[in-house]
C-alpha cells in the first residue's frame, strides 16, 4: 500500500528559531520513516510582506540547508523550493476564483500582520492562505505537520478542497458516486512544542518578526549568544519551575523548552526543576539548548561548504515535486472545464 503523504514548509524570512524547529521541523524528521514526505521552502510566501531582494535567494538556500541539518534526508524526502514549481502559483489562482473573500478576511494571522503593515498591506498577504492551500493540495497531502498558529490556515485548506472544489466539481463514477478531485488534508499538531513562546513575554509567540532579537533563539545563534538570551529571559519572583500555572507563563514556556531540548518527558522535567530557583535553572537550560543545537550547527556548516551539493538536492526535489504537482493541476484544470492544450 502507498505510504500516506506529508507536506510542510517554512518561510525563508530571516533566521529559523526554536519555535520553527520544535513546533514543526523536528516532527518532520520522524515522519520520514513512515510517510512519503515533501518539504518545501515557501519563498513565494516570503514576499507577501515587504522583503529584501538581495537576501531572498540566500535565505532560501540557508533554510533548505537547515532542513537537512535538522535531519531531513533528501534520499527519503523531497526537498524543494516553492517558486521552482510554477504549479503552486497556478493552482493558487484556480482556488482564488472559488474561495469567498470573507473566508480570508477572517484569518487571524492576516489581521495581525495587516495591523503591523499599516497602509502597505498587499493583496498577496490576504491571499496567503490560498497559496498555502495550493501548496498542500497539489501533493495530495494526508498530513500537514505544523505549529498551533497554522491551524486556522489548515482548516481553510480543508474547506476549499471539500466545499469549493470536491462538492462542486467532482465527476461521478458509474454508480453516481462523486470521485474526489482533491484530497482533504489533516493537520498534525503535536501538543509539546506546538506553541513556543517569546523569551521576553511568555504570553506571546516566539516569532521571526518580533523586532526584539532577545525574544527568540535562532538555530544558528552561537553558544554565547544563546546563554546571553536565556540569562536575560523574563522571569518571575517565584521559586521552582512548574507547568500550567496561568500566573507564570514564562515558567511554563521555559520548562517546556527544557523538556524538549533535554529529551525529558514533561513529568520528568517538572520533577527535575520543581525545587530550582531561576539562578540554577537558567544555566541548565542554556546548556541543554547549546548541546541540542550543536549537531545542527555543525551539519549546517558542512552543508554550506558544499553549495553544489545543496543545489543538486533542490534540483532533484524540483523534478519529483513537479511530477506530482503537474498531475494534480491537470485533474483540477480538467474538472473546472479548461480546454486541453495540443
Ligand atoms: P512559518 O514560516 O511562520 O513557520 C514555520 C513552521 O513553524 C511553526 N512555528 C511555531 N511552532 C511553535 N511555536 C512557535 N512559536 C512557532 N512559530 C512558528 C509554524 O506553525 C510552522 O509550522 N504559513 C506557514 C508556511 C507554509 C506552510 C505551507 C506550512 C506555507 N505553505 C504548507 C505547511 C504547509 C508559515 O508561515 O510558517
Amino acid at each position: 500500500m502507498a505510504r500516506a503523504r506529508v507536506l510542510s514548509g517554512v518561510q525563508p524570512t530571516g533566521s529559523l528559531h526554536l519555535g520553527n524547529w520544535l513546533g514543526a521541523i523536528r516532527n518532520w524528521v520522524d515522519l520520514q520513516e513512515s510517510h512519503d514526505t515533501f518539504f518545501c521552502v515557501v519563498d513565494l510566501h516570503a514576499i507577501t510582506v515587504p522583503h529584501d531582494p538581495a537576501r531572498l535567494a540566500e535565505d532560501t538556500l540557508s533554510t533548505a540547508a537547515l532542513y537537512l541539518a535538522c535531519g531531513i534526508d533528501p534520499a527519503r524526502s523531497t526537498v524543494f523550493v516553492q517558486s521552482h514549481v510554477p504549479a503552486h502559483s497556478e493552482l493558487a489562482w484556480l482556488l482564488n476564483c472559488v474561495t469567498p473573500l470573507n473566508w480570508l478576511e477572517r484569518m487571524i494571522q492576516f489581521k495581525e500582520k495587516a495591523i503591523k503593515q499599516g497602509d502597505n498591506v498587499s493583496l498577496g498577504l490576504l491571499d496567503y492562505p490560498v497559496l498555502m492551500a495550493a501548496d498542500i493540495l497539489l501533493y495530495d497531502a494526508d498530513l500537514v505537520p505544523v505549529g498551533e498558529d497554522q491551524k486556522q490556515h489548515l482548516e481553510l485548506a480543508r474547506d476549499i478542497a471539500q466545499q469549493r472544489i470536491n462538492a462542486r466539481f467532482a465527476p461521478k463514477d458509474a454508480d453516481g458516486e462523486p470521485i474526489p478531485i482533491l484530497r482533504v488534508p489533516e493537520p498534525l499538531i503535536l501538543r509539546q512544542g506546538a506553541r513556543v513562546m517569546s523569551l521576553t513575554d511568555g504570553s506571546s509567540k516566539m516569532s521571526k518578526s518580533d523586532p526584539n532579537e532577545g525574544s527568540r533563539i535562532n538555530l544558528l545563534d552561537p553558544p554565547e549568544l544563546i546563554s546571553k538570551k536565556i540569562k536575560r529571559a523574563k522571569t518571575d519572583p517565584v521559586m521552582g519551575l512548574e507547568f500550567g500555572n496561568p500566573e507564570r507563563p514564562e515558567a511554563d514556556n521555559l520548562l517546556g523548552l527544557y523538556a524538549l531540548l533535554a529529551g525529558r518527558t514533561p513529568e520528568q522535567a517538572a520533577s527535575d526543576c520543581a525545587q530550582m530557583g531561576w539562578g540554577q535553572f537558567k544555566p541548565l537550560l542554556a546548556e541543554v539548548a547549546v548541546e541540542a543545537l550543536r549537531p545542527v550547527q555543525q551539519r549546517y556548516a558542512d552543508l554550506r561548504a558544499d553549495p553544489h551539493g545543496l543545489h543538486q538536492v533542490l534540483e532533484q526535489g524540483r523534478h519529483r515535486a513537479s511530477e506530482v504537482a503537474a498531475a494534480t493541476l491537470e485533474r483540477v484544470r480538467g474538472a473546472l472545464g479548461f480546454l486541453k492544450a495540443g
